[in-house]
């Protein structure tokens, strides 16, 4: 063995003792948010979907934190006249009732800022999202604090994180005649995106609606889809 090489095995071997390549055990400590919206507790093929994921996400980073957020357990109300007047009021200048207000918006979006994994699960309800679902959305898109205005337009606030939606549907949307119907995935994209979540995986389980074959179908894709995204 040349002396060069000599060196070089000693280099790596040093450089391996100080940097080592962390395990599930090791790595640091990344926290998964999962939301579901599906207003069933029992028999709801999202909550089902979304579980299962965060059972495997668990197993593949033991050291990993979870947060549930279940919308239909824990209702995020409507927007009111009131809570928007505290969202548009600075916040060193806010009442006591104003603060009242956006207590529970800033918790939601104080979930997203520490998340690096969130996942959804979101049932389709007459062609979108469940009100549940379009509720919290009312609550953490906030102007100035998950989005701002600049100069060249809006800019979203909430970068970095991975998103995996579980959508649950009836009928067929992702092909076929409905498909211009879908006005789920593509409203959740697009209001995601605005508040800067753009690393966005949409994994639908559709044709719930129409008989035992397409729904064992439509839950094998999915399941096969599952293992490729808590290994990515
Ligand atoms: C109120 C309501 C509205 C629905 N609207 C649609 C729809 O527009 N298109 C569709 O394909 N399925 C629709 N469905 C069927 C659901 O998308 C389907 O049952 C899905 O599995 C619900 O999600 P979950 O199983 O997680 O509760 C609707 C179901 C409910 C309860």
């Amino acid at each position: 063995m040349t002396s060069n090489k000599v060196w070089t095995d000693i280099g790596g071997w040093i450089a391996r003792l100080l940097n080592p390549k962390p395990s599930p055990e090791t790595e640091i400590m990344s926290t998964l948010l999962h939301i579901n919206s599906s207003v069933r507790i029992n028999g709801s093929a999202s909550r089902q979907l979304t579980s299962e994921f965060v059972a495997k996400w668990q197993a593949a980073h033991p050291n990993g934190r979870i947060v549930e957020r279940d919308l239909a357990v824990a209702e995020v109300p409507h927007l009111t006249e009131q809570t928007i007047g505290a969202f548009f009021t600075p916040a060193d200048q806010r009442s006591a009732e104003q603060l009242d207000a956006v207590r529970l918006s800033d918790e939601l979006v104080a979930e997203l800022v520490a998340a690096d994994v969130i996942v959804i699960g979101a049932p389709m309800y007459n062609f979108s999202v469940s009100s549940a679902l379009k509720a919290w959305i009312d609550h953490i898109a906030r102007a100035g604090v998950t989005f701002k205005y600049t100069e060249t337009g809006p800019v979203g606030q909430l970068t970095g994180k991975k998103v995996i939606v579980f959508t649950s549907r009836g009928g067929v949307y992702s092909e076929g005649p409905a498909k211009s119907m879908d006005f789920h995935e593509t409203y959740l994209r697009g209001v995601l995106g605005f508040v800067g979540l753009t690393d966005v995986t949409f994994v639908h389980t559709e044709g719930l609606a129409l008989g035992d074959e397409s729904t064992a179908t439509a839950f094998s894709k999915t399941r096969l889809a599952m293992a490729d995204l808590v290994a990515a």
